[in-house]
């Protein structure tokens, strides 16, 4: 049966890592019998500047009629002095709530080749494997907000089935994992959300007795990261915290490029890039695709029920790398760097 994705490139670099995982993809739509169709949205600033919306009706209807979203990146400093209401950011958080997608999940992996390039010691972040679950429909982000002259507010709230539905996915990922560890990150001793919050876990950990669980204050978990980061294994956390956290662990990976991400829980999941869209790069064609494609893979995993698929983009994503073919984001030599085009060709001849 066929599977609709809509394209939503989005800005800056956005076009160019997205037709790059474009053509992956249509290999492996060949190789597999996948049968996908591709559906293009104008979204964030390209939206902006078409429409007048980073989140038009005429892409709101398109995202709601597909199996899977995949997206590259919003923004750019032509958008910054925007007010907030329409700014490419903000059609963002709209398609997040729009679809539902309360449950964002963004890896923390280390990468041997990466390495030497870290502001880590190796045997601190040797082995690292952490996956970050973001609440991502609700929180400071999406509670009540006002400026009145000198004064401004943005309430945090959550109500009890929004942070248990997040918590519970939590806890079926950390049950598939080998280590079964939940560490779930709060401000329990300032925060009433944070209070309900650790209410929520503790209650539900009786119904995970193989899952392991702790619970870690927000600032500490900011410093445990860097300093112990193999003590992770999934990270639950509310929006806001989430955010930070998980650019931060990202650092372990060596670089932004490298994390992909998927946002679930709703009829329509949505995969994007964890980084931005690099404006100070875009249209150079020397962008690093490789946290679109793996997010290309968490959606043919996910979305598409193509795990077979899945798993041989990211083992080809993994090969290409491993010959030596990176972009001069992660290249440890500029000089020896491949553009876009050529690490996306050689990813195709290792699917083959
Ligand atoms: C992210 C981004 C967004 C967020 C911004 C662009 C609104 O930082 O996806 O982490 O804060 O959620
Ligand atoms: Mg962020």
């Amino acid at each position: 049966m066929s599977k609709k994705i809509a394209v939503l490139r989005g800005d800056g670099i956005g076009p160019e890592i997205v037709n790059a995982t474009l053509d992956v993809l249509n290999v492996l739509g060949d190789k597999y019998s996948l049968d996908l169709t591709f559906e293009d949205a104008a979204f964030g600033g390209a939206a902006i500047d078409q429409y007048g919306s980073p989140f038009p009706e005429e892409t709101k209807a398109i995202v709601k009629n597909v199996d899977a979203v995949l997206l590259g990146s919003v923004g750019g400093p032509k958008y910054d002095a925007l007010p907030r209401e329409q700014r490419p950011e903000t059609g963002l958080l709209a398609i997040r709530k729009e679809l539902g997608l309360y449950c964002n999940l963004r890896p923390a992996k280390y990468y041997d080749f990466l390495a030497d390039r870290l502001v880590f010691k190796k045997e601190c972040v040797e082995g690292v494997d952490i996956v970050i679950c973001r609440e991502l429909t609700s929180g400071i982000y999406f509670g009540e907000k006002k400026r009145n002259g000198d004064e401004a507010y943005d309430m945090m709230y959550y109500n009890k089935g929004e942070i248990t539905r997040i918590v519970r996915d939590a806890f079926e990922l950390a049950k598939q994992r080998p280590a079964k560890h939940l560490t779930s990150v709060d401000k329990a001793n300032v925060l009433e959300t944070s209070r309900l919050w650790r209410e929520v876990v503790n209650e539900m950990a009786a119904e995970y007795p193989e899952v392991t669980v702790d619970h870690m204050y927000v600032d500490n978990a900011a410093v445990q990261l860097v300093l112990n980061p193999k003590q992770f294994d999934v990270i639950v956390t509310e929006n806001s915290f989430g955010d930070i956290l998980s650019d931060e662990s990202a650092a372990l990976a060596g670089s932004l490029g490298m994390v992909p991400s998927a946002s679930l829980g709703g009829n329509v999941g949505l995969y994007e890039p964890a980084h931005g869209s690099a404006p100070d790069i875009a249209g150079q064609g020397i962008a690093n695709p490789i946290a679109t494609m793996l997010s290309a893979a968490y959606m043919l995993r996910m979305s598409l029920d193509a795990v077979d698929a899945a798993q041989s983009l990211e083992n080809a994503v993994q090969q290409t790398i491993d010959d030596g073919f990176l972009t001069v984001d992660i290249a440890a030599d500029p000089e020896k760097a491949v553009d876009t085009k050529t690490f996306t060709q050689k990813v195709i001849e290792r699917l083959a």
